[in-house]
């Protein structure tokens, strides 16, 4: 009986700790019921209508479509409806739906299932902050709790200025900077919470501080300094077997590359040639594999496209790609 207790209070305690998934998101219509109910702001009869220029970019966007596929259309022309007025009316998916000479149900469908289109109106600035694992391990909940604790209200709701909405969301795709918030459409990575504040003291000052991470690091190299291509590039011969590194050779595997350059560019092979060898635009120094493999194979015979070992191909060495997949 005891035990019994106990363990029931250790559940219940549990469960209080644990948030709800996608609790927020559900409550700012971004996903949420996937119905919709009449409210005053939303509504059939809620004024909408796109804007001039907003016409020409849909004809710009409907050009790219072969007659009879409009519907091809329907994401970025409901994101320009939202960007218009700042969320999606049920008004405004009928004008798109209009606008594309489809069913409104079509237009339900794809509103409805893409959590970005948000279906009840959010504040000026819409603040997404990801709490999925990574960012969670890097004290999302720091952030969260600065977010809630400035704004004064939870996560699912507007400020009464109408001014700043905070929802809950899943990864976001910036992991390697987490934790990070999305704020309309920039990304602010690397957090802490007196930088969270002081983004949002700066847009309510009606400042927009630059996206990014605020580490000091550039985008997502890493954090503690470059780990790899740190020295000077190797150059032409480095890994070449040494029985395969002739001044013969390595005159043929110039004529090779100069020749498969050339082709691809149009160009005259004479014309590719540096101070410092053509070899150094195409081959080692761009990462590629050892350069006398590809010479070996061409040799025997080989063409561009063609498969040899076990139906692997022969790639352009000119294209800048990595060839270690030969
Ligand atoms: S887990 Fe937060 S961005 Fe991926």
């Amino acid at each position: 009986m005891f035990l019994s207790s106990v363990v029931r209070l250790a559940a219940s305690q549990a469960a209080r700790q644990v948030r709800g998934l996608h609790r927020s998101a559900a409550r700012a219509g971004a996903g949420g019921i996937f119905v919709h109910r009449d409210t005053p702001d939303n509504n059939p009869d809620t004024p909408f209508e796109f804007t001039a220029e907003n016409k020409k970019r849909i004809e710009a966007i409907l050009s790219m479509y072969p007659e009879g596929h409009k519907q091809a259309a329907t994401i970025p022309v409901l994101d320009l409806a939202q960007r218009q007025h700042g969320w999606l009316p049920i008004s405004a998916m009928n004008k798109v739906a209009e606008v594309l000479g489809v069913a409104p149900m079509r237009v339900y469908e794809v509103a409805t299932f893409y959590t970005m289109f948000l279906r009840q109106p959010v504040g000026k600035y819409f603040i997404q902050i990801c709490t999925t694992t990574p960012c969670m391990l890097c004290n999302s909940d720091s952030i969260l709790e600065a977010i809630q604790n400035k704004l004064g209200i939870k996560a699912g709701e507007t400020t009464a200025d109408k001014m700043f909405t905070l929802i809950e969301v899943e990864c976001l795709g910036a992991c390697v900077n987490a934790p990070m918030v999305q704020i309309n459409d920039n990304y602010y990575e690397d957090l802490t919470p007196q930088d969270i504040e002081h983004i949002i003291d700066e847009l309510k000052a009606g400042r927009v501080p630059p996206p990014g991470p605020r580490s000091g690091r550039f985008s997502c190299e890493p954090a503690g300094g470059l780990t790899s291509l740190t020295g000077r590039p190797t150059g032409p011969g480095f890994g070449v077997r040494p029985d395969l590194k002739g001044p013969h050779l390595k005159r043929g595997f110039r004529e090779q590359i100069g020749k498969c350059r050339s082709e691809a560019a149009g160009l005259d092979p004479v014309s590719q040639r540096g101070s410092d060898g053509l070899e150094t635009l195409c081959g080692q120094r761009r990462g590629l594999l050892s350069p006398a493999c590809h010479v070996g194979r061409r040799e025997r015979g080989q063409r561009e496209g063609e498969t040899f070992g076990k139906g692997r191909r022969v790639r352009d060495l000119n294209l800048g790609q990595p060839h270690r997949g030969l």
